[in-house]
């Protein structure tokens, strides 16, 4: 069935949070710029504070301003939007909003797919879903095509003790089928194609292993700071909010083995199996293997002058299995640094002659991507060689791309669940930083402080 024969009725926690804000809400515009939102569909926001639809829509508009502005597709989606305040804290509240939602799908059923987005801070969490669940919200009404779906945004969790405890109280009111773990990395059109890159041209399959590639850097470098996001960005830092989930992602897409099938479950699998296979870092190795450093005006913006939140994290790992030992594997994050950066680089070992090394580089932003870097001799009498580049250009090739954040909408609207992360990946993924989540918590020892605007080489 086609998702856009379905009615979408989407509900989000938090609209008026910094998330919603930057990206759900430009990407249900651009979606139903591009007519790509169900014909019935209809949003519900859910705030704490008394506000209206105009003050909601009014910074997304400021921030959506440009030459391709449609105000009559903007207000479209500000009209099939409405508004509800409640206390979170209040069985009532869960009640009515339940009774409102039944409403509206009488109104645009029968065919609903009912998503409820959680954009709220970590604390609230556990609550909400928990009263989601007590209050019915995660049963089908008689008008809906689907099971109600629940979209978390990461961190999930700060350590694995964290997490198991939201995957338990998950998997009790929307169980797994039900819950999508939004890794917006994993919906960027550069990532989506890794796999497709890796499986479907013969030609890098057979040297795809430690035998021929050295080293994989992940980097995702960001100009911007923390935004005004001080009380989540002081309880997470760098390491929690994109190495430990977005870069550990996409070491599993570039490392893991063929999946039996290019499905959900396959992917899901074999992406597992890899990070399973991730040594994790041993306590005594925090300090040789883990750099950790702050921008040097967080502080006063955080206005903690003893803060030790990272805003820059690099880790050294090493993956246990025959395909990748002894292959460096480094990935590093960080804000206010020199370049607005996210890139996958591959370098392959230089063999016999050879002058250079080969580098194979996905490029997710900012111009999205795949380039080979190759030696080539220069024109000329002598035989000096130089590096070229072979580059496929998204734009070039395929004229646009779309925001990772439509793709999540509409694969959580399909059910399929191939970019988020399964329950399983994300205690993975915390069991491999675990040490130095609680080495740099004990640490007597300050942070590198970096200029904003430092290179992250120098790091
Ligand atoms: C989010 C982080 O997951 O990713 C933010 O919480 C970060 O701190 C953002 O700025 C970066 O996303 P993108 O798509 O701009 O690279």
């Amino acid at each position: 069935m086609d998702y856009r024969d379905k009615s979408l009725l989407l509900v989000i926690f938090g609209i008026t949070g910094d998330l919603a804000q930057r990206k759900l809400l430009p990407a249900l515009y651009h979606l139903q710029q591009k007519g790509d939102l169900p014909p019935q569909t209809r949003i519900v926001g859910v705030s704490r504070r008394q506000t209206s639809v105009d003050q909601v829509f009014h910074p997304v508009q400021a921030a959506l301003d440009g030459n391709h502005f449609d105000q009559r597709v903007f207000d479209q989606v500000k009209t099939l939007t409405e508004i509800v305040t409640m206390d979170l804290s209040s069985v009532e509240a869960y009640q009515s909003l339940r009774h409102r939602l039944r409403d509206i799908s009488d109104e645009i059923g029968p065919g609903v797919s009912r998503l409820y987005y959680l954009s709220i801070p970590a604390e609230a969490f556990v609550s909400v879903v928990n009263q989601l669940g007590a209050t019915g919200h995660n049963e089908p009404f008689a008008t809906d095509i689907d099971q109600p779906r629940l979209l978390v945004e990461k961190p999930f969790g700060h350590n694995t003790a964290s997490a198991k405890e939201l995957v338990m109280v998950t998997e009790k009111n929307f169980g797994e089928q039900q819950t999508f773990r939004i890794d917006h990395y994993l919906a960027k059109e550069t990532a989506q194609n890794i796999l497709t890159f890796r499986f479907q041209n013969p030609l890098f399959q057979s040297i795809w292993n430690t035998r021929h590639i050295d080293a994989i850097t992940i980097a995702a470098h960001e100009t911007i700071g923390i935004e005004g996001r001080v009380a989540f960005y002081e309880q997470t830092g760098a390491l929690r909010d994109i190495l430990q989930s977005h870069l550990l992602q996409l070491l599993a897409l570039v490392t893991m083995e063929a999946p039996a099938q290019l499905d959900s479950t396959s992917i899901h699998r074999a992406k597992l199996r890899l990070l399973d296979s991730i040594e994790p870092i041993g306590p005594e190795e925090v300090n040789t293997t883990a750099v950790r450093g702050q921008y040097d005006t967080y502080r006063d913006e955080v206005n903690n002058q003893h803060s030790r939140t990272e805003t820059f994290a690099r880790l050294k790992l090493r993956i246990d299995n025959e395909q990748w030992r002894n292959v460096a594997i480094t990935l590093e994050t960080g804000k206010a640094l020199s370049e607005k950066l996210t890139e996958v680089a591959v370098h392959f070992r230089p063999t016999g002659q050879a002058s250079g090394s080969n580098v194979l580089l996905f490029r997710l932003q900012p111009k999205e991507g795949i380039t080979l870097l190759l030696q080539a001799k220069q024109p000329g009498l002598q035989n000096d060689t130089d590096i070229v580049e072979m580059d496929f250009d998204y734009k070039r090739s395929f004229g646009s791309t779309s925001e990772a954040y439509e793709r999540v909408i509409i694969d959580a609207i399909r059910g399929d669940q191939s970019l988020f992360a399964s329950s399983a990946e994300v205690l993975s993924s915390w069991r491999i930083v675990e040490n130095v989540i609680t080495t740099w918590a004990q640490s007597t020892k300050d942070l590198q402080k970096y200029p904003v605007g430092t290179d992250a080489k120098n790091l």
